[in-house]
Parts: structure tokens; C-alpha cells; sequence
């Protein structure tokens, strides 16, 4: 039987390591990190110093002590994990993720079934009804594409563009600039249209950038979370194809949010539209809404070089997807849960209808606009009509600390109000109103606890 020590550690602790390093003893089992603090259960087992914090890992004391003779060379687990997650409940009105509906949240914990099982087939054929119906479009390659919204942007960029192809990207916010970073790393030339963050591109700015840098994709994004735009998209696809151009359009934070009509897909010529799960959708970021209009498909079948991701190569994802005559072929295991959470999110917009999903949006803004101005508060964008209705940019007063108010509010309140991106880091707020919380209770019990914020944060004179 191995000798076992209880006690204040400290001491024992320097003692063994001591012996350790001095050679007197064989091992101290690595990877456990222990304070003087607390108080620990040492182990001797087969001259190998076993080192628990106490209670923690009181069973696996247990089981070395009984199990003396066996000599282990299997690291300890992490403690933590062998503590119940927790997670607190928190009021999501920054920029994304949202607070899911609780439908999605109860989809998420049903049982997993094959992804090449029937039953996940139609599941699938859900989604891409649900996409369908969310973009407005009948474009056949229409799926979902496992990861964020990101990885939707990466799977735009990277079936469109091949080495050297010059991408016109607008850049008026934090995405354009990532777009233009993955465009680079795909071998690809990114033109860039700067504006400052706030502020949309006109059609006259692009068509200048079509006729100097003739590009072969241009990309907008629709919703810009970082300056609270809505880029005008009317008369851009038309514009882009009489320069040979595709047109590539973000709308992760803002489809199914505003009165429009601009972002159908197949209406002003937009060739790829993509958006994510954890905003106006209400479900957790997971699998990503995308659309493929016959342009971007008949670009990508004439390209000369194989899409340099296997992962994100539509034609193969659209196989997958059933969105083609073939049988379908395993590509990737599918997210399985998360095609259960995106189905649910979709199912809420489709049993709302899209009109009542803008009429929400819209009505829950211009309330938000109304509050944030009786605070006495400016908005970034003063041009109502290219302001993003999900995500709204507030500038912050001279004197105040902004992250002192969101502190604020998420330690007294669990409410996030998210600060702002790049050179807006502290000189504006970023509210969110999207999905599940798109109401006007939540709006209003926002800005009671942005009130409550500036009453402490705000010397008015
Ligand atoms: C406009 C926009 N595009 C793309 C993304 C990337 O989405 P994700 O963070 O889910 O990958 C975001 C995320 O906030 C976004 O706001």
C-alpha cells in the first residue's frame, strides 16, 4: 500500500520538488498547478509523487492508492473538467452572438442521428428551403456550410477567386478589410475601397474602381457591425455585370432585418450572398447560411485552377447538399446539432414571415434611435437610411469612459453592450437588436441600464 499525506501543502510541495530536481525522486507528475493556498493530497505511488488539489480529485486518489502496484504514466485531468459547466445567463445586445430562441436551444440537446441517414437528409432539405426563403431566392445551390460566418466569407472568396484575379472590395468597416486579407492569402489581388467606418459607397465610387482595376469579383458588405451601415445594393449587381464582374455581398448582421428588397438574391444581381446563424436568426453560431446565384456557378465551373480548399469547394458541398442531379457523396461529417439549431432558427423566421421579421426589426430600431436620443446620445451614422436596423452605432460623450459603461451594465445587469472595433475602440457603443431579442422589452430594458450607466459615468454640465 503506497503511503498517503493529507496536509497543508506548502511545505511538502517545495520538499518533493526539491527531490525532484535533486534526483532523489523519480518523478513529479507534471501539470498540475497547485497554490500554496491550497491544501492538496499527495501520493506516493511506485516513487511517483501524484499531486490532487484537494477534493477534486478525491476519487482518483482513491483509485491510485488501490491500484499501488499499477505504475501510470497518465497526466492528470484538468481539474476543472471535472467540475459541472456553469454557464451564467447573460443579455446578449452587443453586435452577435444573440440570445438564441429557446425552440433552437432545446434543438441543440436532441439526440445525434447519422448525416447520412434519411432523417438528416430532410433535415438538410429543411435548411435549404428555409435559406431559400430567408434570401428570397430559387438559386439552386443554396446550403449551409459548416462554421461561422466566416467560414462562409472564406468559401465566398475562395470559389470565386482564383491566383491573381483582382477582387474590388469595399472597405468601410472591419469585414471588407478581412475580406481583402482572405482574398491575399488566396493568391488573389484585393482593391480596396476605403471609407471611414459610418459611411457606404456610392454606385459612382464603384463604377470608378470597376474601370480602373477591372476586377473580377466585386464585395459589399450589406451590414457592417463595425460602422452600423447598410451599404445600398440597388442597381450595384447591374453595374458589376456590365464590367464582367461577379458581386459578393456579406449580410451576416442584417439579413432578415430590414425593409428591403435589395438583398434577394437573384433580384439585383448579387452572385453570392452569405450570412451566419447567431444574429437575426437567433441561433448559435454553427453553420452558415449560402446562396450561389447561375453566374457564380457557371464562374466556378470554368475556373482554370481546383478551389484551393477542399473543405469549402461549393461544387463539392452542393453534391453533399443534394443541390445536384449526382447521388450524394460524403464530404464532411455535418454539424449535426448545429443543422438541428440553424433548422429551428429558420422554422422561427418562416413561421413569422419575413415581412413580420421586418416590421419587428424596423419598429425595435427606431424605438432604440428614439431612447438613445432622449438620453441625449448621437448616433454614428446621422443618415437614417443606410443605418444597419440590427446593429446600431452610438458615439460616446466627450469625458465619458466607455468601457466603464459597459462594465457597468454587464456586472450590475449581465446585459453586454459591445465597444467599438479598430479606431472606434472607445469612441462608440454597439447595440445589437436582433432575432430572439429583437422586442420592445428588451430595447427598453437596454436603455434602462444604459441610463443607469451614464447616471453614474456621465457629468453633464
Ligand atoms: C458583417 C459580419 N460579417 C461576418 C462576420 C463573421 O461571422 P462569425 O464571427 O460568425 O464568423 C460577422 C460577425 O460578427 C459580421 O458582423
Amino acid at each position: 500500500m503506497a503511503p498517503k499525506i493529507t496536509r497543508p501543502f506548502c511545505a511538502q510541495l517545495g520538499k518533493c520538488l526539491q527531490q525532484v530536481t535533486s534526483g532523489q525522486a523519480t518523478q513529479l507528475n507534471a501539470g498540475c498547478v497547485v497554490t500554496q493556498k491550497q491544501m492538496v493530497n499527495l501520493t506516493i505511488v511506485n516513487s511517483t509523487f501524484k499531486v490532487f488539489p484537494a477534493g477534486a480529485l478525491q476519487s482518483q486518489v482513491a483509485a491510485f492508492s488501490t491500484s499501488a502496484s499499477r505504475k501510470s504514466s497518465v497526466s492528470q485531468p484538468p481539474a476543472r473538467l471535472l467540475q459541472p459547466l456553469t454557464v451564467p445567463n447573460k443579455i446578449l445586445m452587443g453586435p452577435g452572438p444573440s440570445n438564441a430562441y429557446p425552440r433552437v436551444l432545446a434543438a441543440g440537446s436532441l439526440p445525434l442521428i447519422g448525416h447520412l441517414q434519411t432523417e438528416f437528409y430532410e433535415i438538410m432539405d429543411d435548411i435549404k428551403a428555409g435559406i431559400q426563403y430567408l434570401f428570397q431566392t430559387e438559386n439552386e445551390w443554396t446550403f449551409a456550410i459548416s462554421g461561422t460566418g466566416m467560414a462562409a466569407m472564406e468559401a465566398a472568396a475562395v470559389n470565386l477567386l482564383e491566383v491573381g484575379d483582382v477582387a474590388l472590395v469595399g472597405v468601410n468597416g472591419f469585414w471588407g478589410a478581412r475580406l481583402a486579407e482572405i482574398a491575399e492569402r488566396n493568391g488573389s489581388v484585393a482593391q480596396r475601397i476605403e471609407k471611414p467606418m459610418g459611411q457606404v459607397l456610392s454606385l459612382e465610387e464603384i463604377e470608378q474602381g470597376l474601370k480602373e482595376h477591372k476586377p473580377k469579383i466585386v464585395f459589399l458588405t450589406y451590414g457592417e457591425s463595425s460602422g452600423g451601415t447598410a451599404q445600398p445594393l440597388k442597381g450595384v449587381g447591374e453595374l458589376c455585370h456590365k464590367y464582367g464582374a461577379l458581386l459578393m455581398v456579406d449580410s451576416v448582421a442584417i439579413v432578415g432585418g430590414p425593409y428591403t428588397n435589395s438583398v434577394f438574391c437573384d433580384f439585383p444581381g448579387i452572385d453570392v450572398l452569405y450570412t451566419g446563424a447567431q444574429k437575426v436568426l437567433g441561433s448559435p453560431p454553427s453553420i452558415s447560411p449560402i446562396s450561389f446565384s447561375q453566374r457564380a456557378r457557371d464562374k466556378i465551373a470554368s475556373r482554370k485552377t481546383k478551389v484551393r480548399s477542399f473543405y469549402f469547394d461549393a461544387a463539392e458541398l452542393a453534391n453533399y447538399w443534394g443541390c445536384d442531379e449526382g447521388p450524394r457523396r460524403y464530404h464532411h461529417t455535418g454539424m449535426i446539432s448545429g443543422n438541428y439549431t440553424l433548422r429551428e432558427g429558420l422554422a422561427e423566421i418562416a413561421e413569422k414571415g419575413l415581412e413580420k421579421s421586418w416590421e419587428q426589426h424596423s419598429t425595435c430600431s427606431q424605438l432604440l434611435y428614439d431612447g438613445l436620443e432622449k438620453l441625449g446620445l448621437e448616433l454614428l451614422v446621422k443618415d437614417k437610411s443606410i443605418r444597419n436596423p440590427c446593429v446600431t452605432v452610438i458615439k460616446v460623450p466627450e469625458g465619458v469612459d466607455a468601457k466603464a459603461v459597459s462594465d457597468y451594465a454587464m456586472d450590475k445587469h449581465q446585459t453586454e453592450i459591445a465597444g467599438g472595433f479598430g479606431y472606434l475602440a472607445g469612441k462608440v457603443w454597439r447595440i445589437g437588436v436582433m432575432g430572439y431579442n429583437c422586442t420592445p422589452e428588451r430595447v427598453d430594458q437596454t436603455l434602462a441600464v444604459l441610463k443607469e450607466a451614464l447616471d453614474l459615468h456621465w457629468k453633464r454640465n
